[in-house]
């Protein structure tokens, strides 16, 4: 079964033949637990443990979420990282209230909506991907830190000391790891620091299985665990930031870091088969669209046409496809232009927009109103928590492309992020994905990028019932819809729902894709015939999902990727 699995994966896979499956133990054993009290769900085997060991110290939900972030910062250096940013939804039993909180990076001060076109106003794609242009102001340390002082039980050091420990003595190269650095080789290969930390000295990929040792991550945690986040955005972590910044012509400066705020949101919600959904409002987009997505099928009677069914996937694409075209229309930084977040979940306009994905043949997106959508890249890491007391917490949080902008402070072992790609370089013109940006998200100083992260937490007459999130890109958003469908409307069990088949179409470009294991050939052959144009693809999802169950908490983590669930009886 399992290796069935994996070579349905491989099929699926389209630009490379690793695909990561815990090694030493079946992937069920790693990826799904069941336990009464405390339940965690992460991409990482030592950030689980990171954030569990909190939990035994004593420590609230807060603390093992603050762990789990400085620990996956270590554990999946290409993803994430303390010069990155993300976003928490939180949910706080006692108070049966859920929080959002908002550490994304923002546009440097001296950023300019022109800063990545050249002379004759043609944009430059690959300097928002790579270098230290494309560096925006990171938000996680303060993030975590604000979140803490605030919630948090155990002194803030303790939350900090599991992730010294893992960059101190070091873990295997995993084969995601592997392929990433293998991936950003050329442009890593060109850091000293970056060379230095994740290659041999003769600069080349180390073996699988090579212990990675991140020292300089360590000493920066351990300067962070004493000063808090001064010790980031102060001092000397932040003189060695501006120092490799300025070497290598970014415009990030002391004023920017030293000016960097976290900013508390309030989650967009809507009902949802008599469930309340909670999500991250904008700067990202991820909860208005999930949300969209399953009310536009929610009139439908999905269970009846089955999952995977060439009736139930043409539906779901229609309903991702208007989520998305309403993406590129509307979304930006709230901060900077006024969302229309009740208009676009009106149930009156849902409605609507539900009537119209009925249509008997796949809609072109040239049929729909051509307006422009902003490109996302596809890394990123989720993690989910859940406590005895019932808290729970969502938490998505990146530095964007495998490696971010493959610049590492140099003396710090943080590898600064590339947010400034998921802004719009300029206005209709295609970047080097094929997508173009829309006027609420061009580059403007103090600005958070558009963003596809959707953590989300779901509640059933007021007591926890779901939490999920995922990594990759707009496929955030289809992924987290689609295993709430499977879940609720499917009534499939949590490691099913997590397991099964996707797809994802995003109105541009005009594609729906699947991914392995993939649907059954009569369906795609009847999807392809009402003119869908089927493609297999891996879409890079890991959903890190925890449920309530009668006895407890069950947790998976997609066994798509590394990861694991592990539970406190
Ligand atoms: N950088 C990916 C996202 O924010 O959606």
């Amino acid at each position: 079964m399992r290796s069935l699995f994996l070579l349905m994966l491989l099929l699926g896979c389209s630009h490379q033949v690793r695909i990561v499956a815990p090694t030493a133990v079946e992937p069920r054993v790693a990826h799904e637990s069941k336990a009464r009290n405390e339940m965690v769900t992460t991409q990482g085997d030592a950030t689980t443990r990171a954030a569990l060991s909190l939990f035994n110290k004593g420590g609230n939900i807060i603390d093992a979420f603050v762990a789990a972030s400085f620990a996956i910062s270590v554990e999946r250096p290409h993803s994430t990282g303390i010069g990155g940013g993300g976003f928490l939804i939180y949910y706080s039993k006692e108070e049966n209230k859920v929080y959002a909180f908002d550490f994304r990076e923002i546009a440097p001060l001296a950023s300019s909506s022109k800063m990545y076109l050249n002379k004759k106003g043609e944009p430059q794609p690959l300097l928002s991907q790579e270098g230290a242009l494309a560096v925006a102001n990171p938000g996680l340390v303060k993030g975590l830190f604000d979140i803490h002082q605030r919630f948090g039980k155990l002194p803030w050091k303790e939350t900090v000391l599991p992730a010294i420990k893992l960059a101190r003595e070091g873990f295997p190269l995993y084969e995601q790891l592997y392929e990433a650095i293998d991936d950003r080789k050329k442009i890593l290969l060109h850091d000293p620091e970056a060379k230095k930390t994740f290659f041999t000295k003769e600069g080349k990929v180390p073996l699988l299985g090579t212990i990675i040792y991140q020292e300089n991550l360590a000493k920066t945690l351990e300067i962070i665990a004493d000063q808090g986040s001064d010790g980031f955005y102060r001092g000397s972590v932040a003189d060695a930031i501006i120092k490799t910044i300025k070497q290598k012509r970014g415009i990030l400066s002391h004023r920017d870091l030293k000016s960097y705020k976290m900013v508390e949101r309030t989650p967009v919600t809507g009902i949802y088969k008599g469930l309340k959904i909670y999500s991250m409002p904008p700067p990202s987009s991820g909860g208005i669209h999930v949300i969209q997505i399953l009310k536009m099928l929610e009139p439908y009677n999905m269970k009846q046409m089955g999952p995977q069914s060439a009736d139930a996937v043409h539906l779901t694409a229609h309903a991702m496809q208007r989520a998305f075209l309403d993406r590129a229309s509307y979304l930006g930084d709230p901060d900077f232009h006024p969302v229309p977040v009740n208009e676009l979940l009106n149930e009156g306009y849902l409605t609507k927009l539900s009537e119209t994905i009925n249509a008997p043949k796949a809609i072109k997106a040239s049929d729909l109103k051509p307006v422009p959508l902003p490109y996302e890249s596809s890394d990123t890491t989720h993690f989910t928590i859940a406590d005895r007391e019932g808290n729970m917490i969502a938490s998505t949080q990146t530095i964007n492309g495998w490696f971010g902008s493959g610049v590492m402070a140099q003396g710090t072992g943080i590898v600064l992020n590339n947010e400034m790609d998921d802004f719009a370089q300029k206005i209709g013109v295609q970047n080097l994905f094929g997508a173009v940006g829309g006027q609420n998200n061009l580059v403007s100083p103090r600005k958070r990028p558009l963003s596809s992260m959707s953590p989300t937490i779901i509640t059933k007459d007021d007591k926890p019932f779901m939490a999920l999130g995922s990594p990759s890109g707009t496929r955030i958003i289809t992924c987290v819809a689609q295993t709430i469908l499977n879940a609720v409307e499917f009534e499939m069990p949590l490691y099913e729902a997590v397991a099964a088949t996707r797809i994802h179409q995003q109105w541009q470009p005009d594609i729906l894709k699947v991914e392995a294991p993939f649907l059954a050939p009569e369906v795609e052959q009847e999807l392809k015939e009402r003119g869908h144009n089927v493609v297999h693809e891996r879409l890079g999802c890991s959903i890190q999902a925890i449920k309530k169950d009668k006895a407890g908490w069950h947790g998976v983590s997609d066994p798509r990727g590394t990861g694991l669930a592990l539970g406190i009886n």
